[in-house]
């Protein structure tokens, strides 16, 4: 891996952030993932916009500046040498003495690391993958991506026990999303996703999803839905950045459409497959 601390190469063995790192200790910091695909970046600026937005929602000053993070991050991938990759991005609001408040005077903690991406095998995007439901025991404010992921751990740990891909949010028979994805279904020909608010995050691929939708010509509706209208979808999908767009064919059991990816689904995925090309 290639590893970017505040602004430096470092190798990986001294890549080391304080045990007073409000990051460490709070949580009190925002992350992004990046996929990069033949070398370039996959909307990298609406992952820097979104990060900006979670900065202003938790009074947090990117005092390096997103111009900077945004060449370290290209410099970072070049000497990778990898193509294919994905670039872990995170940023803290630094190091101060232990205190709930925000310090007066602290810098940013900001990492950029590059690994070799990891796709996801063939036959999930063939044959389609299980997902669970779980309760969202998150917080309210899921629209900001913030490294306080303890409640999605868990929640993956849950789908890898049941031997799920996924695990699905449920907020009072509401679904939400996935623990680190974005959920769709189609019923009826029409496409539908929780709208973007603040219980679930503003997926990159998910809005890629609806321009593509819309380039197809299909219904979308962003409008909340239960738990019963995902059981009995025509078609499932979750998305993400790692995830791409994944076709689901069982929840917790039950089978979804025909248990095969459904075919607006693989429309979808044909026309995301060509912007990684
Ligand atoms: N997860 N919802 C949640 C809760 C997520 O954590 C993610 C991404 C998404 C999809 O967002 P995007 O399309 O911008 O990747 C939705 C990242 C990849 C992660 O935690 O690794």
């Amino acid at each position: 891996a290639v590893v970017y601390l505040n602004g430096e190469r470092v190798d990986y063995a001294d890549a080391r952030v304080s045990v007073e790192d409000r990051g460490f200790q709070f949580g009190d910091g925002l992350y992004e993932v990046v996929r990069v695909y033949g070398g370039r970046f996959f909307y990298l600026n609406r992952h820097l916009k979104r990060l900006q937005k979670g900065a202003e929602e938790i009074y947090m000053e990117l005092d390096f500046g997103l111009d900077r993070l945004r060449d370290v991050c290209k410099k970072a991938v070049v000497e990778s040498g990898f193509k294919d990759a994905s670039v872990y991005i995170q940023v803290t609001r630094g190091v101060a003495p232990r205190q709930h408040a925000f310090p007066e005077k602290s810098s940013c903690t900001w990492v950029v690391i590059v690994r070799q991406a990891k796709p996801q095998p063939d036959e999930f995007y063939e044959n389609g993958v299980k997902v669970i439901t779980v309760p969202d025991e998150r917080w309210t404010r899921c629209n900001i991506k913030t490294v306080q992921l303890i409640a999605n751990c868990i929640a993956k740990e849950k789908a890898k026990r049941a031997g799920a891909y996924e695990a699905v949010f449920h907020r009072g028979g509401i679904v939400t999303e996935g623990s680190s994805s974005n959920l769709f279904i189609v019923k009826d020909r029409k496409l539908f996703t929780h709208p973007a608010n603040n219980l679930i995050l503003h997926g990159i691929t998910r809005s890629v999803v609806l321009e593509i939708a819309e380039k197809l010509g299909f219904d979308v509706v962003e409008e909340a839905f239960s738990l019963d209208r995902l059981f009995d979808a025509d078609e499932a999908f979750v998305t993400g950045t790692m995830t791409e767009v994944m076709p689901i064919v069982k929840v917790d059991g039950k089978m979804i459409g025909d248990g095969v990816p459904g075919e607006m689904t693989r429309d979808i995925m044909r026309e995301f497959r060509k912007l990684t090309e």
